[in-house]
């Protein structure tokens, strides 16, 4: 990147699959550079380079396991590299546990906790230091509908990104850096398949396409709104939700392939 190059930079957590993959392609698109980053290098090469190609722009690549201090430091310090600064910061990456808390082992919940919440919080603190000094970026959490539903520690852990983006919208917003939680229903992606769940659970009216969700979300950061539920399906249940019986909308059980 040249230093008269007017291209801003975007990194991006849990780049290689799903929604963080399609937040790369319509970031790369819009022209941004990118900073793409997930565990499996070898598919971050070969997504930098279709990348590159397609659209112009550079692409770098971090290798880390976001669940593990040293992989969380290795973002941290991009993202503090003043010479090199990034203005939109989405993060992305998260799993989901297929069994209920008390079978799973402690150790996968807390890694779970750790990737959902404390590594965007610690990834937030790390970039919002140089967007506030610049008076200018942006945040995107990707949440999901579940943190306005009793589903678990998923939800838990969602539910702590909205509440958080939601005050730090409030906060940063004046200061030219707004803080986006976006929150998607079920939606098409590695995200079921990698937690072995059978996806027929859910009638096919209530998958949605990631390229919508990514839209949605960007147009909602560009608008500075602090919480968006893509889809009005997903609106309506969101809303249902709240004025219902809490065992009415913890949902049927996840239930494995
Ligand atoms: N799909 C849905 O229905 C849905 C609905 C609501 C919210 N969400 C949320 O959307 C976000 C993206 O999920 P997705 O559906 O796009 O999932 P996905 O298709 O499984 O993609 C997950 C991405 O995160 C990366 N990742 C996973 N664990 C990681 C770790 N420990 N460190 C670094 N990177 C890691 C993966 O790459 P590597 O394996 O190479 O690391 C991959 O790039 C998640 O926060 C999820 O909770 C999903």
């Amino acid at each position: 990147m040249t230093a008269s190059d007017s291209k801003t930079t975007a990194l991006i957590t849990g780049a290689t699959a799903g929604l963080g993959a399609e937040f790369a392609r319509q970031l790369g698109e819009q022209g941004h550079h990118l900073v793409l980053v997930a565990r499996d290098s070898g598919r971050l090469a070969a997504k930098a380079h279709e990348l590159e190609n397609n659209y112009s722009i550079d692409v770098e690549v971090i290798a880390a396991d976001l669940t593990d201090d040293a992989g969380v430091a290795a973002v941290v310090e991009r993202l503090s590299d003043e010479a090199r600064p990034v203005e939109i910061l989405v993060n992305n990456a998260g799993f989901g546990l297929l069994r209920s808390f008390e079978e799973n082992d402690i150790e996968d919940e807390k890694a779970h906790l750790k990737l959902l919440v404390e590594t965007p919080m610690v990834l937030s603190h790390a970039a919002l230091k140089g967007m506030l000094r610049r008076r200018s970026g942006k945040i995107v959490n990707v949440a999901s509908v579940a943190a306005f539903l009793p589903r678990g520690t998923y939800s838990a852990a969602k539910g702590w990104l909205v509440a958080f983006s939601r005050w730090a919208n409030l906060a940063y917003s004046p200061q030219g850096v707004t803080v986006t939680a976006v929150c998607p229903g079920l939606t098409h992606t590695e995200f079921h398949d990698r937690m072995e769940m059978d996806k027929s659970v859910a009638p096919q009216w209530m998958w949605l396409k990631p390229d919508r969700v990514v839209r949605e979300a960007l147009a909602a950061s560009g608008h500075g709104r602090a919480v968006w539920i893509p889809s009005k399906r997903y609106r309506f249940i969101v809303a249902a939700a709240q004025v219902l019986p809490a065992r009415l909308t913890t949902g049927p059980p996840r239930r494995s392939k």
